[in-house]
């Protein structure tokens, strides 16, 4: 129980460093929870018009989403991890970007982090998940559109991969909470005055 306490903790302060904030901080740009959607995420950084500011997050995000989840599922026989185990250390990576320790508790969406973790339970999960992201982000040019649509799918494909066990249960929890952290997406989505991917802030210098 102490390792699965320690491990979800240690998850969830990586996934706590919210890397908008921090490599918007790198490139010299306006704090992201400042213009656009105030989200800490790929896509609002993007508003800023830093192309490589927002290649940044969405790399870090991602990457500290993948890394915990890689590892555990890695060492997972050499070091008696549980399938629990790997489903709580998924949910804590995730916790952590959406509500960060390290900045009040105010964090993003959770599309990068997803993308990461998925990657991280199964490199055809993360393929599978993003190819439907893509899809779905090229022929709508939504960002938010693109991630709630394949948030509705991962949980299918990792049950088609893996049939149902703890970490399938993570998934869902994941993709739940990531559909709850954009109703004001679904909002300006349904009234047809959601930004479209590369429509810069005005607010963002
Ligand atoms: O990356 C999150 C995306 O799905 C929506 O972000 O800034 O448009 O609310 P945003």
């Amino acid at each position: 129980v102490l390792m699965t306490v320690a491990l979800a903790v240690g998850a969830y302060l990586i996934g706590s460093i919210s890397f908008a904030v921090v490599s918007s901080k790198l490139f010299g740009i306006a704090d992201p929870r400042t213009y656009g959607s105030k989200n800490p995420g790929a896509t609002n950084v993007l508003r800023s018009g830093n192309k490589k500011a927002a290649i940044a997050t969405l790399i870090g995000d991602a990457a500290k989403g993948w890394l915990p989840v890689f590892l555990a599922v890695l060492l997972q026989d050499k070091y008696n991890i549980s399938d629990l185990d790997i489903a709580l250390i998924t949910i804590a990576v995730f916790l952590g970007h959406l509500w960060p320790v390290f900045f009040n508790f105010v964090g993003g969406k959770g599309v990068a982090t997803a993308a990461g973790v998925l990657l991280g339970l199964n490199v055809w999960l993360g393929v599978a998940t993003l190819v439907t992201w893509l899809v779905v982000a090229y022929a709508f040019r939504y960002s938010s559109l693109a991630a709630l649509v394949a948030a509705l799918f991962a949980p299918f494909y990792y049950g088609l991969l893996f049939g149902t066990d703890p970490q399938l249960g993570a998934v869902i929890v994941m993709s739940i909470l990531l559909v709850l952290r954009h109703s004001q997406n679904i909002a300006n989505l349904v009234a047809g005055k959601e930004s479209r991917i590369g429509s810069k802030s005005k607010d963002a210098q």
